[in-house]
């Protein structure tokens, strides 16, 4: 049930990859390719100059010898090196290390003299304190490229970062206080060491380390974003929404031909259907619990809430809507309509009451069921979400202007944004401080606009000044004048601008379509195109709740 594809860059036979969980029991993947961990850079070699001595006679030894060893030459200035259970643990390690040979020679610690080696890292260490600084350039692009190269993991499509993916260099275990463990060998971990663990993810561990197990273990790190899960949910949502885009013709075509059906319950489902499709109503019966508000989807519309207008003068056919929907906002509307819809309304209409159900063959579960069989996984909140997400990257297209500045660019997502809300009829009550708030940014305009003309009357006399003086003073003066006049003008447009923005966003809510209703890979790839932070379209809980997006959609992204 999990398809696990791990590409690794060394030859291993097993590799053990528990995924780290914080979430509750399900499946949280199925698709995971992760390019495995980054292996320690093999053992180099002493140069021969330095030397070990044993019982003061110079000693060769073997490289697997010879590598222990300078881990403890390493830590030899280290009051660890003076500790009984540090130096019992360290010996014995180091001794299965040793050839029979070396074993046989090398009986006591005390005898190893091991100056040369630790000064040779020593002055490694100070060589690395003094590199160029092109030097730790290399080094740092090297590591980015690391990073970009194992740092990550596509998991169901969502490139996740992953928090370690560097296996730990082999060395000497140090552990606090006295710990009995202290010495003893970490050893290298070769491909050969690691193991593939398929089995169930694993819940609820708090670190992700590699080394468990003596280092036998590869624990594939937790994810770092801790919505992840979330995010995939988002992903599916808008994959749907994106399939809707492919059969939405077919389904439009279906459709209007069961506008003409022999039966009278397909009619209405086929209407209903429309309005959904085109007006992004809701199916219907989407109570909260214990909501006893008369509200209404399509579903549930009654004759009461609809007026037919019919044709007159080459006029079109309207119906207009006035009905309480989710949360009790009143959806107003008036649309034109084809003849076909328009006529079909008219029998659905005939010899009801005004409390009597429009849709009298239709529920929300019929309808729900049929939009399965029309496509999988599709429901009301599918069209609405194509809908809103086609809109939003056809009006970001229209309103951008390259050559714009950021708060202009800025301005027209705003707008792109609010003819997406209103499509979704995501209207508020004006807030409460409106008033107030555009009286404090009409009062900063003012005084901006005031700053402007003190500033340009001063940039107006520097010139005259320095027309009489022309020395390289007063021409300094004017630059700077200059200058000034500019940053204030910009910092005017600014504030004009966010006032528009803020008169225009009166009676608009943009937040329940920019959390629910908009592919955020649109916006992501518009702020890439155009240069626009991210920050400016996302707050800090929205960035982090896109993250996925935010890491996956390039500039050219297209719903
Ligand atoms: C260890 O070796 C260094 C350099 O080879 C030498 O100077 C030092 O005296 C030796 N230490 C002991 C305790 O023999
Ligand atoms: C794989 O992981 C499970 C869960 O932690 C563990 O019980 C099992 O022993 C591991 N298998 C191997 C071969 O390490
Ligand atoms: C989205 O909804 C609007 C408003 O009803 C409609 O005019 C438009 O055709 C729809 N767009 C798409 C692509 O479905
Ligand atoms: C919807 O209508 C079907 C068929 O008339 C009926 O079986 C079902 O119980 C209805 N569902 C609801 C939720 O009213
Ligand atoms: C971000 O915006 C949302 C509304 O979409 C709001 O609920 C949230 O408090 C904001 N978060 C921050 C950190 O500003």
């Amino acid at each position: 049930f999990i398809e696990l594809i791990l590409i690794m860059s060394h030859l291993v036979s097993i590799i053990s990859i528990m995924v780290l969980f914080r979430y509750t029991d399900g499946v949280k993947w199925k698709f995971l390719e992760h390019k495995g961990p980054v292996f320690a850079p093999p053992y180099e070699p002493l140069p021969s100059n330095v030397k070990f001595y044993y019982d003061g006679k110079h000693m060769k030894l073997s490289p697997e010898a010879e590598e222990v060893a300078t881990f403890f030459a390493k830590m030899l200035d280290h009051e660890y090196t003076t500790k009984d259970i540090f130096r019992k643990n360290f010996f014995k390690d180091w001794r299965k290390e040793m050839t029979a040979e070396e074993k046989s020679i090398i009986t006591d610690l005390k005898k190893c003299n091991f100056t040369e080696m630790s000064e040779y890292f020593k002055a490694q260490s100070e060589a690395r304190k003094a590199m160029t600084k092109e030097q730790k350039q290399k080094i740092k692009a090297e590591n980015e490229r690391l990073l970009q190269e194992y740092g990550f993991c596509i998991m169901d499509n969502h490139k996740e970062r992953i928090a370690n993916f560097r296996i730990e260099p082999p060395g000497l275990f140090r552990g606090r206080g006295d710990h009995p463990k202290m010495g003893m060998l970490k050893r290298r971990i070769r491909p050969q060491d690691i193991i593939i663990n398929c089995s169930k993810c694993v819940k609820s561990c708090d670190v992700a380390g590699f080394l468990q197990n003596q280092g036998r273990e590869f624990i594939a790190p937790a994810f770092n974003d801790p919505s992840c899960v979330q995010g995939e949910k988002d992903w599916q949502k808008y994959e749907t929404a994106r399939r809707l885009k492919k059969c939405v013709d077919r389904l439009r075509a279906q459709y209007r031909e069961d506008w003409k059906s022999k039966e009278m319950r397909i009619r209405q489902r086929a209407v209903a259907l429309y309005f959904i499709d085109k007006l992004a109503l809701r199916a219907g019966n989407e109570k909260e619990e214990g909501e006893t508000a008369d509200t209404v989807g399509c579903c549930s519309l009654r004759v009461e809430h609809l007026k037919l207008y019919p044709e007159n003068e080459g006029q079109e056919f309207v119906v207009e809507f006035d009905f309480l929907g989710k949360d009790s906002i009143r959806y107003y509307n008036r649309v034109p309509v084809e003849k076909r819809v328009f006529k079909n309304l008219q029998l659905f209409m005939e010899n009801k009451e005004p409390d009597d159900d429009l849709f009298d063959r239709l529920n929300t579960s019929i309808l729900n069921k049929h939009l399965q069989e029309l496509m999988d996984g599709l429901t009301a909140k599918v069209f609405r979400t194509y809908n809103a997400s086609i809109t939003l990257q056809q009006q970001l297209k229209e309103l951008t202007t390259a050559d714009d500045n950021i708060p202009a660019k800025i301005l027209s997502y705003n707008r792109a944004n609010r003819a997406v809300a209103i499509l979704c009829n995501h209207q508020r009550a004006p807030p409460k401080t409106f008033e107030k708030s555009m009286q404090n940014l009409q009062a900063k305009i003012d005084a901006k606009k005031d700053q402007l003309s003190d500033a340009k009357r001063e940039l107006k006399s520097a010139k005259a000044d320095a027309k009489v003086r022309r020395d390289e003073k007063s021409k300094k003066a004017v630059e700077t004048k200059r200058k000034a006049v500019q940053r204030i003008e910009e910092q005017l447009m600014k504030l004009e601008v966010q006032a528009t923005d803020r008169e225009e966003n009166k009676q608009i809510a943009l937040g329940t379509s920019k959390l629910n209703y908009l592919d955020p890979r649109i916006s992501v790839a518009w702020c890439k195109k155009w240069g626009v932070p991210i920050e400016k379209i996302y707050n800090k809980t929205q960035r982090e709740k896109f993250a996925w997006a935010i890491d996956m959609a390039d500039e050219d992204y297209e719903f």
